[in-house]
């Protein structure tokens, strides 16, 4: 009883002599103030707007009782010890973030005392203060994620000493992983994810002893994962995706055994599985996929009680198809990309009734789709690649998880279920290069949240569904199918790349294409398609791609192309277009600047979206793939009875790869300004009634690789010098009224014969192989994206590092 009243007299002495004392000193008061006027003056916003999350700092209240985002000690002496400064404006838009520069940081390196501090979220850009983390030697928790710092780390961190948590991830910095980790011996979470450090990771890691979890993802480090990172003992999370790592898993990687998450995926480690691993038992989540791992797929992976995430697809790794699995987990997600899995599905599988995410893809599995696995009701089906047959259950599509299914190139066949449309939240369907029939289902027109559907390749016939203009449908090929009627308008407003080429509409091309204001890439290439040229699509200004090749429009190319400032790539050969080629498409802006940017945003799709545009490239007709950074440039106009001469102004088309005018009846000299297409690779003028000489000024296009002037009434010296010394297929000048030079071997009249000789080998250089030819679709707007990295989020793709082999694979 004594000892109560004891402390309630102590009690009430603190309360009556301290009290006054439980405010924030004013010195740190200050330092805040501070840093908030200087965050409002750099971030220009207004310090009265609520949503700003420093609103409620002012300078007659206290810091420890009336702010919010401020942590005091709860006993004396009283100080800030913790700022909660996450994310203190609302970004108004991806486009436009709000931009603070580093400096702000500055009067926080006065509040001492601080031993929590969260700045994340900020987009704070500029390299952080150098000195000022030595006065925060009390720090436990630094975050400062998702801002764009550059620069290196400044190495006063690293000897923070009593720092346990540490998050620089998503910024800009670079560097190399300091050498005095070894300092931060208390640290227990290390996250450096994305900051483009390079180097080896030192072995000092080893001395972070007390580490419970360490992300180096998305950066660029290489060499081996050092084996002193066996000492840390207490690590539950290590994730050292996205890198360069090589050599082998370290053997006594087992030895880990706190380990709950392990990812090493996207990295070029080699050797086996080692089977150490197996002692991991605490394993929820295993990532190896997308490496150089080669041997056999050991069955003891399936073991691990609390497995639930498992990707070891992309790997050079065997699966025994004899072996007999008893799972003993509960998989959400499962990768067993190219791992050669062959015969039926497995069906163990089926034993995995919480599967959101099943890659199966790129392997030689065969028979049907099996009735069990339509009802497992995954979310993220990846067939794709196998020799899977016979047609869809449609069970599959009463699924309400269902929001990713991938089953292009197998042999499946028959008509799409009608009930595909009860799949409501699909957001990709892919299923191109099979052998489908019939109509595609009206119902697939029903589902609201479709992005992507591709369903070229296939043997679909009739008109196409109806889609809703509010749908988000952004992506459609239906190309190389049997589809007939009219060229089908009626799809999303938000459709970017529509895809209808190699069926057999006909026609007139319909008006109200226009209604698509957001198209980018249309392709209508080998259908029936009447009428004049298509004009009004001039009001489409998104347009980039526009192929009309092989179809039967007539009339003149109108002068309102030019309108088309984004367009890079025009080919509408092989119809019957007449008149002048217009001196307005010298004018398009989308030629002429040398290409060289690309939105990343077509990342985000290029994993699916499997059709690669395919154009006469170099005489023959090639894929241009949609995965290259490379944005190409092409004006293709052969084919027609386009007459009048070449205008001057083509010249100015500086981004050009490729200019085919061949097979039209073209006169007049070759204009000289064509030697001023400074990226141009392939030029065809064949098949024309061009006269006059070849001019001098091709000897400049320094990127020529293939030049056509054959079947002309070209006469004259072929010019000498650069790329034109390599010209020299003699079929290339064949029929012209008189060309001579030594890439023919033809002596003109007042050359001296002597020289031919020395110049026959340089016939070698001539390369036709070796020759890149990349597209990529800057499409897509940032609602999408978002869509899409929540999606990525919730099913960290196995595709994420997935490409094409044959970026250039010849189609014909
Ligand atoms: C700051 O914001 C005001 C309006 O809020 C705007 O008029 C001004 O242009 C902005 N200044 C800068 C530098 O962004
Ligand atoms: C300062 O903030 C407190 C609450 O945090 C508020 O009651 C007071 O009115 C504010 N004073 C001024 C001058 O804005
Ligand atoms: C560290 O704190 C001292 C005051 O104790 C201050 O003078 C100095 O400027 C601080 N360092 C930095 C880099 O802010
Ligand atoms: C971040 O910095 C990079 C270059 O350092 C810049 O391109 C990018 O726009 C910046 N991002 C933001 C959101 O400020
Ligand atoms: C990384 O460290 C190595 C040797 O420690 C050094 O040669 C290299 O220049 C450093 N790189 C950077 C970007 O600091
Ligand atoms: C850190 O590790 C390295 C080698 O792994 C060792 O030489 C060094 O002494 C260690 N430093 C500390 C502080 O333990
Ligand atoms: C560091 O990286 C280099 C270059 O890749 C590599 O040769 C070397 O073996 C690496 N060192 C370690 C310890 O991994
Ligand atoms: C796992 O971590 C605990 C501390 O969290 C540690 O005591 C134990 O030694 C670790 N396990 C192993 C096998 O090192
Ligand atoms: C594959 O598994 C079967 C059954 O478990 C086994 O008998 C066979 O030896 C395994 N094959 C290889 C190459 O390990
Ligand atoms: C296209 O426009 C024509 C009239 O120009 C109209 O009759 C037709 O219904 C429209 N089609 C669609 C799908 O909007
Ligand atoms: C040219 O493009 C604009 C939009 O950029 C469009 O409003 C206009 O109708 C187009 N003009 C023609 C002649 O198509
Ligand atoms: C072009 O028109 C002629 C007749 O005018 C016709 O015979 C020919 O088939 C047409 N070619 C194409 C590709 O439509």
């Amino acid at each position: 009883m004594a000892k109560v009243n004891l402390l309630f007299a102590l009690f009430l002495f603190f309360f009556f002599f301290f009290i006054p004392c439980l405010c924030c000193p004013e010195d740190q008061k200050q330092a805040l103030l501070q840093f908030k006027s200087s965050f409002i003056r750099a971030s220009n916003t207004s310090s009265d707007d609520p949503s700003f999350g420093l609103a409620s700092w002012n300078s007659s209240s206290d810091c420890c009782q009336d702010w919010d985002r401020v942590i005091c000690s709860s006993s004396q002496p009283i100080a800030v010890t913790g700022l909660y400064l996450d994310t203190l404006v609302l970004m108004p838009s991806l486009l436009e973030p709000v931009s603070v520069s580093a400096g702000v940081l500055t009067p926080l390196f006065l509040v001492k005392s601080l031993m929590f501090l969260d700045i994340s979220s900020n987009y704070i850009h500029g390299e952080i203060p150098r000195n000022g983390f030595a006065n925060l030697s009390r720090l436990v928790h630094l975050d400062m994620m998702q801002n764009n710092f550059s620069g290196s780390i400044p190495p006063e961190i690293f000897h923070l000493r009593n720092l346990q948590y540490l998050d620089m991830s998503s910024n800009q910095l670079t560097g190399n992983l300091s050498r005095e980790v070894d300092s931060l011996q208390n640290l227990k979470v290390l996250t450096l994810e994305s900051n483009l450090l390079q180097g080896n990771i030192t072995e000092e890691i080893g001395n972070l002893s007390k580490l419970q979890q360490l992300s180096l993802r998305g950066n660029r480090f290489f060499g081996g994962i050092p084996s002193s990172i066996l000492n840390l003992k207490e690590l539950q999370k290590l994730d050292l995706r996205e890198n360069f790592l090589s050599m082998e898993i370290p053997n006594k990687i087992g030895e880990l055994t706190n380990m709950t998450a392990l990812a090493l995926s996207g990295n070029r480690l080699s050797g086996g599985i080692p089977s150490s691993m197996q002692k991991l038992d605490k394993l929820e989540s295993l990532r190896l996929e997308n490496n150089l791992l080669s041997g056999e797929i050991p069955s003891w992976l399936f073991d691990f009680r609390n497995l639930k995430d498992l990707f070891f697809g992309g790997n050079n790794l065997k699966w025994n198809n004899s072996a007999k699995v008893v799972p003993k987990c509960m998989l959400s997600q499962l990768s067993m990309k190219s791992c050669g899995l062959a015969g039926r599905i497995p069906d163990w599988i089926s034993t995995q009734k919480g599967l959101v995410l099943l890659d199966l893809s790129e392997n030689k599995l065969e028979g049907p789709f099996p009735l069990w696995l339509a009802e497992l009701d995954v979310g993220n089906l990846f067939l794709s690649d196998n020799r899977l047959s016979g047609s869809l259950p449609s069970r599959l599509f009463q699924s309400l998880s269902l929001s990713v299914l991938s089953l292009s190139r197998n042999n499946f066949s028959g008509e799409l279920p009608e009930n595909v449309g009860d799949a409501i939240n699909l957001m990709i369907l892919m299923l191109a290069k099979n052998n489908f029939s019939g109509k595609i289902p009206r119902s697939l027109s029903t589902i609201y949240r479709l992005l992507l559907l591709d369903l070229a390749k296939n043997r679909f016939s009739g008109k196409p569904p109806v889609f809703h203009p509010d749908a988000l449908l952004a992506v459609i090929d239906f190309s190389y199918n049997q589809l007939s009627g009219e060229v089908p308008v009626t799809f999303s407003v938000e459709t970017r790349i529509l895809t209808l080429g190699n069926n057999n509409f006909s026609g007139n091309l319909p008006w109200n294409l226009t209604n698509l204001s957001k198209l980018e890439h249309l392709d209508l290439e080998d259908n029936k398609i009447t009428g004049e040229f298509p004009g009004f699509l001039s009001q489409i200004s998104t347009l980039q791609v526009l192929i009309l090749r092989n179809n039967s429009l007539q009339g003149t190319i109108p002068d309102k192309i030019s309108n088309l400032t984004s367009l890079r790539i025009l080919d509408v050969s092989s119809n019957n277009l007449t008149g002048k080629i217009p001196a307005k498409l010298g004018e398009l802006v989308g030629m002429i600047q040398t290409p060289n940017t690309f939105s990343s945003t077509s990342e985000v799709f290029t994993f699916a979206v499997g059709y690669d545009l395919v154009v006469n490239w170099k005489k023959s007709k090639q894929g241009l793939s949609s995965h290259s950074l490379d944005i190409y440039s092409l004006l293709d106009l052969s084919a027609n009875k386009l007459c009048g001469e070449i205008p001057v102004s083509l010249g100015a088309l500086k981004g050009l790869k490729l200019l085919n005018v061949s097979y039209n009846s073209l006169s007049g000299n070759i204009p000289p300004s064509l030697g001023n297409l400074q990226s141009l690779e392939s030029l065809d003028l064949s098949h024309n009634q061009l006269s006059g000489s070849i001019p001098e000024t091709l000897t400049k296009l320094q990127e020529l690789t293939n030049l056509d002037v054959s079947n002309n009434q070209l006469k004259g010296k072929i010019p000498v010098g650069g790329q034109m010394d390599t010209m020299n297929n003699p079929e290339y000048y064949a029929n012209n009224s008189g060309l001579c030079g030594m890439q023919i071997q033809e002596p003109c009249p007042t050359e001296p014969p002597a020289k031919q000789e020395e110049d026959e080998n340089e016939a070698s250089l001539f390369q036709w192989e070796g020759v890149g030819i990349g597209y990529s679709a800057g499409f897509f707007l940032t609602v999408v994206i978002m869509f899409f990295t929540g999606y990525f989020r919730l099913a960290s793709p196995p595709f994420h590092s997935r490409r094409r082999q044959n970026g250039m694979s010849s189609v014909t």
